[in-house]
């Protein structure tokens, strides 16, 4: 199919061309991210491909529509930034990689519990200017803390198998009930979770229901101290309300792989600009914060993984047989409800 991938950096160029020599499809790239301002660019071509910042909102989609696209593929699971009651209305077909590898988001998510208990970026530089001083070093046993998951599905039922295994007692909340995990996780409403975890990471989707589902209260509602890590989507955390937490202690750590305003600055060099989000600058002052560019996902494996199965989703497109759809009723294939 004649496609046109939105969002390219290098890396997704090189990647898609050499899993494309076993498809064939026509791929044309472009750095632009898809805005109202840019679906133009998409006419001639019949799929276009996007990735979490690009906006395929009611005008984008429209414009998408107007220049004879029929395919939306996203290369990625989470699809709460395309309005998906416009694209049923225009006609638009929008699929989706449901799973590249829920390992690489996991072991993100752990990767930032462990950086901000042990402060091992902290002690890096410190070592490396000839610093050896412990002083503000000091972490905490993981074996025998509370971790409470938000969000069991793929992503979360693997982080609380790794945090399981180092000796954590997990919680869990979510309306459905994961199977491969209720032999050890103990389900609750998240107001409960909040109260009791020392950690806690977040693996739900952003859907109206879940914005800013942890805002000030909710991190009043924590244990005090405690750590909150995102690597879902940045809606789900109100920022304001974190440097509220933050700036009282009432926060102990925050790890954020996702941002709600990261499409003006994530997967950009921006480091010759000066930032103009003052709450992220903010974020960016506190020792106990910890902030990564939306790279969880970005392994050899899952990079491969979306590449494929992108690809297969334009064929089966193609073949009038299209597969993982996302409809605005949702997805297929769901846990057992709690
Ligand atoms: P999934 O669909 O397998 O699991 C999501 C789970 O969240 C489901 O079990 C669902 O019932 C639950 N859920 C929905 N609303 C909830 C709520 N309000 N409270 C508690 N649980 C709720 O999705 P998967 O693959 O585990 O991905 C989770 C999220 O991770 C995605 O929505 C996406 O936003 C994010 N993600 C982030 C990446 C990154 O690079 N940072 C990469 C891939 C995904």
């Amino acid at each position: 199919m004649k496609t046109l991938v939105y969002s390219t950096r290098p890396d997704t160029r090189s990647t898609f061309d050499a899993m494309n020599s076993r498809f064939n499809h026509q791929l044309d790239y472009t750095e632009a991210k898809l805005a109202s301002e840019t679906a133009a660019l998409a006419r001639g071509y019949e799929a276009v491909c996007i990735f979490v910042n690009d906006n395929a909102n009611a005008d984008s989609l429209n414009g998408l529509a107007d220049a004879g696209v029929r395919l939306v593929a996203l290369r990625a699971a989470g699809y709460n930034n395309v309005d998906l009651e416009v694209a049923a209305r225009r006609g638009l077909t929008v699929c989706r990689v449901p799973a590249y590898s829920p390992h690489a988001v996991a072991e993100h998510a752990v990767a930032l519990i462990l950086t901000l208990n042990r402060k091992t970026h902290r002690a890096h530089d410190r070592v490396r200017e000839g610093n050896f001083s412990l002083d503000g070093l000091m972490g905490f046993d993981m074996y025998g803390k509370t971790a409470g998951i938000i969000g069991t599905g793929k992503i979360g039922a693997i982080a609380a198998e790794i945090l399981h295994g180092f000796g954590c007692r997990i919680l869990a909340s979510d309306p459905y009930v994961n199977q491969s995990i209720v032999t050890y996780a103990t389900y609750m409403p998240v107001p409960d979770l909040l109260a009791q975890s020392d950690i806690v990471s977040l693996h739900c989707p952003l859907t109206p229901e879940s914005h800013h589902m942890i805002n000030f209260d909710a991190l009043m509602k924590m244990k005090k101290g405690a750590m909150l890590v995102n690597t879902s989507r940045g809606g789900l955390v109100d920022a304001k309300g974190c440097i509220a937490a933050l700036k009282i202690g009432q926060l102990g750590y925050l790890g954020l792989d996702v941002y709600e305003e990261e499409g003006d600055l994530f997967f950009e060099d921006l480091s010759n600009q000066v930032i103009q989000d003052d709450l992220f600058a903010r974020l960016l002052t506190f020792p106990n914060v910890l902030i990564t560019a939306h790279q969880a996902f970005f392994t050899r494996t899952a990079m491969d993984n979306i590449a494929e199965t992108t690809l297969g989703n334009l064929t089966a497109f193609a073949d009038g047989k299209p597969a993982n759809l996302v409809t605005a009723t949702g997805v297929s294939g769901r846990n057992k409800p709690a």
